[in-house]
Order: C-alpha cells, then sequence, then structure tokens
C-alpha cells in the first residue's frame, strides 16, 4: 500500500528503528520535572513557572547554556530523583523509535554538591534496567568528566566508577571545550582504556580541529561528539572519512549555542557528501527544543533531506554504536524491511 510522501517521510522519521549516541541525561530535564523534584525537596528556584524558565533557555554561547544546565541539575539529590530523570527520557523516546541509547551522565557535576557516586549511578542504572525489560530499549552508560576541573578531579572520578565497572561502558569528556584540550586527561582516558572502559569525547565543538586530532591519537577515542570543526582540516576529514569514525552530531543544540544561525546552515550535508559515518543525535533535549525525532524532522525540513538520506543517518546511529554485531546487523535488517514494505 503506497501513502503519501509526507506521510512516509513523517513515519520514516518517526517509526522506523533508532539509536540515541549523543545525550546528557542532565539534558533532559524537563522545567516540568525541575519544579515537581524542587517540591519534592522543598527547594526554592529562581523561577515562578515553566514558562519563565523555558524563556531563560536563551542561550549565546556554550558556557551560558552550561550555567542554566548545572543549575537546574542540583535539585537532584537522591537516587529516586536520577530515577525519575532517566525514566521519563526513556518514556519519551519509547515514542519516537528509539532501540538503544547510549546515554552520558556528569558524575562530577553531583558529586561536587555532595551526592555520592553511588546515588547518581543507582538511580540511572535502575531506570535503564526497568527500560530495557519494560519498553524494550537497551543502553550502555557512558560517564564523562568535566574538562574544565581538573585531571586529578577526573581520575577520582575514574576511580569510583571502577566499583561500577558492569554498570558503565565507556568513558567521555565533556563540558567547557576552549582552554581544556584532550592533552590535559591523557593519562586519565590511558587508565580508563587499561580498565577496559570504551572512550570518547567531545571534540571540535567550539575548538578547532586540533582538539580532535588530540581525542584520537592522545585518548583513544572510539567516536568523535561534535566534531564540527574538522571541517576545517581536509586531512582529517580524510582520515575520519576513511576511517569510518563516528562524529554525533546535534542539530538543534548546536544552533541552540549558536554556533551556527539556523539549521539551514548546519553542515549535515556537507558531512555526508564527504562521506563522514555521521548521524543525527539531541545532546540535551530538555534545552535545545526537541529530541531526537525532532532533531531529525528539523534537519531534514531545513536542508531538503530525501527518504535515502534519512535512511542513511539512521543506518549509521546503529553502525556507530557499541552495540554488539549480531544486533547491529539485526537493525540494519529491520531497517530494510521496513523500507520495502513502505
Ligand atoms: N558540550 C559540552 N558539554 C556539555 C554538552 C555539550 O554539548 N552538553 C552537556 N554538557
Ligand atoms: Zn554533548
Amino acid at each position: 500500500m503506497s501513502v503519501a510522501t509526507d506521510e512516509r517521510m513523517r513515519m520514516i522519521i518517526q517509526e522506523f528503528p533508532k539509536t540515541e549516541l549523543h545525550l546528557h541525561i542532565e539534558g533532559t530535564f524537563e522545567p516540568e520535572l525541575v519544579f515537581e523534584i524542587a517540591k519534592r525537596h522543598n527547594v526554592a528556584i529562581p523561577y515562578r513557572s515553566v514558562e519563565e524558565v523555558r524563556r531563560a533557555y536563551d542561550f549565546h554561547d556554550l558556557q551560558s547554556f552550561l550555567d542554566i544546565y548545572y543549575r537546574a541539575m542540583s535539585v537532584l539529590l537522591h537516587e529516586e530523583d536520577f530515577y525519575d530523570l532517566t525514566i521519563a527520557y526513556l518514556q519519551r523516546v519509547s515514542r519516537q523509535g528509539v532501540r538503544h541509547a547510549e546515554i552520558f551522565f556528569d558524575p562530577q557535576a553531583h558529586t561536587s554538591r555532595g551526592v555520592s557516586f553511588e546515588t547518581v549511578v543507582t538511580g540511572i542504572h535502575k531506570a535503564l534496567e526497568e527500560g530495557e525489560r519494560r519498553l524494550g530499549i537497551s543502553s550502555k552508560l557512558i560517564m564523562c568528566f568535566l574538562r574544565d576541573l581538573s585531571a586529578d578531579s577526573a581520575m577520582e572520578t575514574l576511580d569510583a566508577g571502577l566499583s561500577f565497572k558492569n554498570w558503565i561502558f565507556a568513558v567521555g569528556l565533556d563540558s567547557k571545550e576552549l582552554g581544556n584540550p584532550p592533552e590535559k586527561f591523557e593519562a586519565v582516558f590511558k587508565k580508563a582504556l587499561d580498565e577496559g572502559f570504551m572512550a570518547v569525547a567531545h571534540a571540535g565543538e567550539e575548538a578547532p580541529a586540533e582538539y580532535i586530532w588530540q581525542a584520537l591519537e592522545l585518548l583513544g577515542v572510539s567516536r568523535i561528539d561534535h566534531g564540527y570543526h574538522c571541517l576545517e582540516d581536509a586531512r582529517l576529514v580524510e582520515k575520519l572519512a576513511s576511517e569510518q569514525v563516528p562524529l554525533t552530531a546535534c542539530p538543534l543544540a548546536a544552533v541552540g549555542v549558536r554556533y551556527f544561525d539556523s539549521v539551514e546552515h548546519f553542515p549535515l550535508g556537507k558531512m555526508l557528501q564527504l562521506g563522514l559515518l555521521v548521524m543525527v543525535n539531541s545532546d540535551d533535549p530538555a534545552y535545545f527544543g526537541g529530541y531526537v525525532e525532532e532533531n531529525l524532522a528539523a534537519v531534514q525540513k531545513a536542508i531538503r533531506l530525501n527518504e535515502q538520506d534519512i535512511l542513511h543517518l539512521l543506518k549509521n546511529s546503529f553502525k556507530a554504536s557499541f552495540l554488539e554485531p549480531e544486533r547491529k546487523q539485526k537493525f540494519l535488517r529491520e531497517l530494510d524491511e521496513k523500507y520495502a514494505s513502505l
């Protein structure tokens, strides 16, 4: 049975299987839940309504976003708060075709406020287990080091994470990029890899291509988060394309912090043309106007991607994941079958 073109595109974007590979769980903290948890703990927040909170989400760079992001998460105190945050995310994206999610969390943003690593990771982990059981979404957890804190602090965080090796799959690197190059964390990542974690890092988001080189050569990462600045360096593009190093692009977030002045200028088309293994993710959906489906829809419309382009992006999201090879192949086959039967 054939369906109208717009309806076909809607179905592909909304219903087809997909992964999310660049998602900060603290970035899914919707204002409604911020209010609910603040009330639960009787803590005051400097906003009177959900609308007032949303009006404050007008960022001009990465730091102006991070300021609000860290402030909002300060109401998260107990295991159940982290559970509620995570299950709310999974419930939402189970309606968007997400079948597998690789989720960042920022331990230091909580341990620095006196919340234990164990509290944070247990709350998140219990929700991820529940998500797999009840919603059929598999997941892997990635603990990120805040790069604007010291390498010693990152090392302490890694050491705390060693007690939860069964629950944590990889390490990552996020927060203020400029002035905090990957080389600062070389020893931490070396130890993480020796301990059996995989590694990823935000690089080339606001800083130049050199940070991407460092992430690859000094940190041993398997994926680059964002990575837009690779486009300034032809030799780097050549390496990323020939080795198929994944780049986790986040269109609405990149526009939200004004790296690009509109989704029309987001370089996804160019990245695809260059043969880079890129896919669409949401980063901090509560702050930037959308989860993975809204990101895909926005970019499809803005740069007029066709059905094959979207299918390609969805396939890339599975190829770039840390899923076991058989599950990857199963999802890739399922995508082809679904497309053939549209
Ligand atoms: N970049 C850096 N740090 C972050 C981000 C991001 O996209 N999201 C949450 N912390
Ligand atoms: Zn990010």
